[in-house]
């Protein structure tokens, strides 16, 4: 028994913040933030928008591509760092929203690692033979937690959405191997005290995450006992172009096999991957049967690989 993306949907919110709004309320420019990350705009939420609004339209689209019914799902998982609440879990609102038929639904807490994260547990789910249809889902709305007058981070991050139907399978594809890892240790990289804005040290994050997803990949190629060369495309969590450039140099990978869409969206935390592997997908980057690689880091510091079949 295996588990695999059925169905996979995202949503990012209409209003559009450029970089060359960002030069009016800030001291930066588009020449600055192009060059040191790729971003050229981000999608930012209204103030009354919440991950779970922006959570509800991707969902219905990946159960819709799935050709499944909210009731199918037996457990939702959000990985998010910015919850609708404390408590109740984003997930609680949004199978509410869905109108599923009371699953299990919890939130992840494992900032830009989270959707991977959330793809291992509900494979675990999966594949212990506990639930049939798991909704994995990354939803973020950074710009609530950005100090504004901050140009080392508000020019980095933006808001959205993006979920998979992950379900039990016996034809051989979907996830074959995950690898996660966390190191409390260097915390003070990125954070963000409760109630407080996003703070981060910008150089030291840099290293940090070109090295952890460079061996988190080679270890999840190797436990796939599959090659970089059978991998049809590898989508990294988009934190900045010079680090996916980085990444693709150190796999020894040219940079057409490695996606990114970081110059619309900037950096949407957990909901990168899905919004990422959504737009491959629509692209016809990757087909069904197509072997692909997700990786991602982020605040814990937190990291991992996930090899799958699509
Ligand atoms: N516009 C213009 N100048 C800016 C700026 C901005 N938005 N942000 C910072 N600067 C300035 C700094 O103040 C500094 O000026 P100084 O030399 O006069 O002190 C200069 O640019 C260089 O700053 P530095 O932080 O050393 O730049 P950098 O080359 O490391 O690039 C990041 C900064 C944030 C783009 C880069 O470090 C990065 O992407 N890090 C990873 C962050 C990340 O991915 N976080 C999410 C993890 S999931």
């Amino acid at each position: 028994m295996k588990a695999e993306i059925k169905g996979i949907g995202m949503y990012v919110p209409p209003r559009v913040l450029t970089n060359y709004d960002l030069e009016k309320i800030l001291d930066t420019s588009d020449e600055w933030i192009t060059t040191r990350t790729g971003i050229k705009e981000r999608h930012i939420a209204e103030e009354w928008e919440k991950a779970s609004d922006l959570a509800l339209p991707a969902c219905k689209e990946a159960l819709e591509n799935a050709g499944m019914s909210p009731k199918d799902i037996d457990a939702v998982i959000v990985a998010t760092s910015t919850p609708d609440m404390t408590f109740p879990s984003t997930a609680c609102f949004l199978a509410d929203k869905l109108g599923c038929s009371k699953p299990m639904a919890f939130d992840i807490s494992a900032a830009c690692s989270g959707f991977i994260y959330g793809l291992t547990i509900g494979n675990s789910f999966i594949t212990s033979g506990q639930f049939k249809n798991v909704l994995v889902v990354g939803a973020e709305v950074f710009s609530h937690i950005i100090d504004w007058s901050d140009r080392s981070t508000a020019v980095i991050f933006g808001d959205g959405a993006g979920a998979v139907v992950l379900s039990a399978t016996e034809n051989g594809s979907g996830i074959l191997s995950a690898v996660m890892k966390s190191d409390g240790s260097h915390w003070g990289s990125l954070y963000c005290p409760v109630g407080e804005k996003l703070r981060m040290r910008g150089r030291e994050t840099f290293k940090l995450a070109i090295k952890s997803m460079e061996n988190a990949s080679l270890k999840a190629l190797h436990e796939a006992g599959i090659t970089l060369a059978d991998i049809s495309l590898v989508i990294p969590h988009q934190a900045n172009i010079r680090i996916i450039n980085a990444l693709a140099e150190k796999l020894g990978l040219p940079e057409d096999k490695v996606f990114s869409n970081i110059h619309k969206y900037g950096n949407t935390s957990a909901a990168s991957i899905p919004i990422a592997m959504y737009e491959a997908w629509k692209e016809g980057k990757i087909k069904k049967g197509d072997y692909i690689l997700l990786t991602a880091f982020g605040g814990g510091l937190t990291w991992g690989a996930i090899v799958l079949q699509f």
